[in-house]
């Protein structure tokens, strides 16, 4: 087999690069080793930014997602008890955040790519990457009991954290930045009305909790819980009851509950890898780097890669133009170190680092159960909360920096 471009994974980063590639006339294979009906089950995070709704639209896979979304024009960030409204459009000239699951981002792409007769193999396996520092790459892999070669003039890795491609890198070849958040997210998915019409990132003693949703009937939360946690300890009960208090407002607010139909958790870390490329292979997505969840970067972020991605391939294939691949692993971490930035600093200002850690009673450190931590957060979000520059730079980080942010 032969394509200009192979693509290895259809998440949404391989896909959007496959469908934007098709755009600009440029071939190429993507070759995913789960099922199709995998992927496009696997709940995942659903915030997306201004520009990827917009990119989505432009690009004709945007129909369902402007009919379905639901547009955000603010979040409400709550702590002590008291709710305050960050007015995310007003403070950023228009632009909003759309709510849509990733998994159904993934089913709009893979029915657009299948659609205009593209290429995706589901259930690959084996998948070996070769020549990347040659001029003629190729991907081997095995395809329904048969052993195929897919020769290329580049190979995307697009396959997530635990991809086959970043690892196919001398290690030499690569900087690695990894850290581990002391704390974890336990997600529920829940067949109820949500509690709210804007998200809601709380900040309370027990811990950090989040109010998403996803349509009129589901509602979707999270709350903080140690890392070493394990789902069997967390019954329907002690989910709903552990929200309740996180969410508890001096006014009564009032969080319904439902059946859980969905829970898990998902540890938390910040992972960057420079650069970004090696030879003919480039990474882009979660293959290259991870946020913590706390700005509901990680898929806005894949999508910008790509964007840049696909632009740099077709110069490169279409017009023999080299510049924009040589400089593509620096363009995108220009805007990964922004966003990695603005991740950590919202899981910092929300979430409570050391609960176990904390004196019982009366403490010299200050006041009972309260660190030197707690005190930082709480100025931090009184002010993030009362001066309008605070508010406007959390607002136009959270609705995404504009692609050309970086232009001059
Ligand atoms: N061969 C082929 N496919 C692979 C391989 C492999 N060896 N390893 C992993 N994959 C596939 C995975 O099954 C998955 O479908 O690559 C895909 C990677 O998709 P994602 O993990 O969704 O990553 P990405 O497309 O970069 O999207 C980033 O995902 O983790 C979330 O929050 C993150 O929203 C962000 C988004
Ligand atoms: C989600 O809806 O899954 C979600 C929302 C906001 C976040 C993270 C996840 O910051």
């Amino acid at each position: 087999m032969r394509t200009q471009v192979a693509i290895i994974g259809a998440g949404p980063a391989g896909l959007m690069l496959s469908h934007l590639l098709a755009r600009a006339g440029v071939e190429s294979v993507v070759l995913e080793n789960r099922t199709r009906d995998y992927v496009e089950q696997r709940v995942r995070a659903g915030v997306l930014e201004h520009d990827t709704v917009e990119l989505m639209k432009a690009t004709g896979v945007g129909e369902r997602v402007q009919r379905e979304g639901l547009v955000h024009h603010g979040v409400e960030l709550r702590f002590d008890g008291k709710r305050h409204r960050i007015a995310l459009s007003e403070l950023t000239g228009g632009r909003t955040v759309t709510v849509y699951g990733q998994q159904e981002v993934v089913k709009d792409l893979a029915e657009a790519r299948l659609a205009a007769g593209g290429t995706l193999l589901y259930g690959v396996s084996e998948v070996g990457l070769a020549g990347l520092d040659s001029s003629a790459p190729s991907v081997s892999f095995v395809h329904e009991g048969r052993q195929e070669q897919l020769d290329c003039d580049y190979i995307c890795g697009c396959d997530g954290f635990h991809g086959v491609s970043r690892p196919s890198i001398p290690e030499e070849a690569l900087r690695v930045y990894d850290w581990n958040y002391p704390f974890a997210w336990l997600g529920i998915l829940a067949r109820v009305a949500p509690s709210t019409e804007e998200l809601i990132y709380a900040r309370h003693d027990n811990g950090f909790a989040l109010h998403s949703l996803r349509s009129p009937e589901l509602s979707r939360l999270y709350l903080q819980c140690a890392t070493d946690e394990v789902i069997e300890n967390w019954p329907d009960e002690r989910i709903w009851a552990e929200l309740q208090t996180r969410f508890a407002t001096e006014d009564g607010f009032v969080l319904n509950e439902g059946p859980i139909i969905e829970k898990s958790i998902t540890p938390m870390r910040s992972f960057v890898c420079e650069p970004m490329s090696y030879g003919r292979l480039y990474l882009a997505g979660d293959a290259a780097h991870i946020v913590p969840p706390t700005g509901a970067k990680g898929l806005n972020l894949a999508i910008f890669d790509v964007r840049v991605l696909a632009a740099a391939l077709s110069a490169a294939i279409g017009e023999g133009d080299l510049g924009p691949l040589e400089g593509y692993s620096e363009t995108c971490l220009r805007r990964v170190w922004r966003v990695q930035h603005f991740s950590w600093w919202m899981t910092s200002m929300l979430h409570r680092f050391s609960i176990e850690d904390l004196p019982a009673g009366p403490s010299t450190n200050g006041a009972a159960g309260q660190s030197i931590e707690d005190r930082l957060q709480e100025a931090q979000l009184a002010y993030t909360v009362t001066s309008r520059a605070a508010m406007t730079s959390l607002a136009e980080n959270y609705v995404g920096l504009p692609q050309n942010f970086w232009d001059n």
